[in-house]
C-alpha cells in the first residue's frame, strides 16, 4: 500500500526521534560485528510515533525477515510455540501491544527470551513432566503504548528499552517534505509546515493531513501545496490550529460544558462521547495532556486555562 511506501526502510532515512536512533545504530552494529542476534527490544510510546516502522527497520539494517504479530492474535500458549518453532535463526519477531498478553501466553515467553527454549509438558497430573525444545535465536520486539502495564517480569526480560516521544515540528515538517516526494505533490516550505504544526507531533497524523491535503489541492486547487492551500484544505476537514480534530473538540468540550471543566471520570467521559475508554486514554488524551489542556488527577479529568482560551470560553470560578 502507499501508507507502507512512506515508511522509512533504513535508520539512515528515519526522522527523529534521534536518542533511540543513535543507540539503536550502536546495539545493532555491536550485535552485527559479534555475529550475534540483537538483544530483545521493548519500544514503548503513544501511538502513531513509528513502533513498527522501527521494528521493521532493524530488520532490515539486521538483515533478518520480520514476523509480525499483536498480542490479542496470540490468544493460547500454542499460538506462540507455533509462531516461535518457525522463526529462522536471527529472525525478529515484532510483537505489536505485547501489554495485551494474557498470563499463560506470556509464561512460554519467558524461556523462549532467556534461553531460547521452549518448556512443553507432556501428560497431566503426577506423570506429567517437561521436556525442554530448543528454539533457534531470535530477536524479540514488543511495543505497546503503556509501559506501565506491562508485568516486571516479562519488562524485564528486554535488554534495551526505547520510549518513543512525540517529534518535533521541525522533524514533522521534514516528514512531511520527504512523504511529498514520494507521494509526487509539490508542497511548498511553508505548506509543509502548516501540515507539521497540526500534526500532534505524529508522523501517522502528519501524513494522513499530507494525503487528505493532497486530495483537496488535486481536485480543487491547482495541485500545490502551499500555507494557504494547506490552511483552507485543513479547516475543510475540521483540524483546528493546534492540529485538534473533532473527537478532541467533543471530549474538551464535554468536560467544559456538562462537567464545569472538571474533575469527571474516564469512564464517564468515554461514554458522553461514545469511544472506548482505552482509546480515550491511548490516543486522545496523551497529546492533550502534552500540550497542556487535560490533566489527570486522583478525582478525575480536570480541563486547563489554556483549554479554555484555546475555545475562548471562560473559565468557571475566573
Ligand atoms: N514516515 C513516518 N515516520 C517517519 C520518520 N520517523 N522518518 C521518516 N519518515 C517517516
Amino acid at each position: 500500500t502507499v501508507e507502507f511506501s512512506l515508511r522509512p526502510r533504513f535508520l539512515r532515512e528515519y526522522i527523529g526521534q534521534s536518542r533511540v536512533k543513535e543507540n539503536l545504530e550502536v546495539y545493532i552494529e555491536a550485535a552485527k560485528q559479534r555475529n550475534e542476534s540483537l538483544d530483545h527490544v521493548l519500544l514503548y510510546g503513544p501511538p502513531g510515533l513509528g513502533k513498527t516502522t522501527l521494528s521493521h527497520i532493524i530488520a532490515n539494517e539486521m538483515g533478518v525477515q520480520v514476523r509480525t504479530t499483536s498480542g490479542p492474535a496470540i490468544e493460547r500458549p500454542g499460538d506462540l510455540a507455533a509462531i516461535l518453532t518457525n522463526l529462522q535463526a536471527g529472525d525478529l519477531l515484532f510483537i505489536d501491544e505485547i501489554h495485551r498478553l494474557n498470563r499463560s501466553v506470556e509464561e512460554v515467553l519467558y524461556p523462549a527470551m532467556e534461553d531460547f527454549a521452549l518448556d512443553i509438558v507432556i501428560g497431566k497430573g503426577p506423570s506429567a513432566r517437561s521436556v525442554r525444545l530448543d528454539l533457534a535465536p531470535f530477536t524479540l520486539v514488543g511495543a505497546t503504548t503503556r509501559a506501565g502495564s506491562l508485568s516486571s517480569p516479562l519488562r524485564d526480560r528486554f535488554g534495551v528499552v526505547s520510549r518513543l516521544e512525540y517529534y518535533s515540528a521541525d522533524d514533522l515538517e521534514l516528514i512531511v517534505s520527504r512523504s511529498a516526494d514520494l507521494l509526487g505533490v509539490r508542497i511548498q516550505e511553508d505548506g509543509a509546515e502548516e501540515i507539521a504544526c497540526r500534526a500532534r507531533g505524529t508522523p501517522r497524523v502528519a501524513n494522513r493531513l499530507l494525503k487528505r491535503v493532497r486530495d483537496f489541492v488535486e481536485v480543487t486547487g491547482d495541485g500545490v501545496i502551499t500555507a494557504d492551500s494547506a490552511r483552507s484544505a485543513l479547516r475543510r476537514i475540521q483540524v483546528d490550529r493546534l492540529g485538534l480534530d473533532e473527537v478532541d473538540h467533543k471530549l474538551l468540550r464535554s468536560i467544559m460544558d456538562l462537567f464545569r471543566g472538571g474533575p469527571v471520570g474516564l469512564e464517564t467521559i468515554a461514554a458522553t462521547i461514545g469511544e472506548e475508554s482505552h482509546t480515550v486514554e491511548d490516543v486522545y488524551e496523551p497529546y492533550l495532556m502534552q500540550i497542556g489542556f487535560l490533566q489527570r488527577t486522583s478525582r478525575g479529568r480536570v480541563v486547563t486555562s489554556r483549554c479554555y482560551q484555546h475555545f475562548g470560553v471562560e473559565m468557571p470560578g475566573t
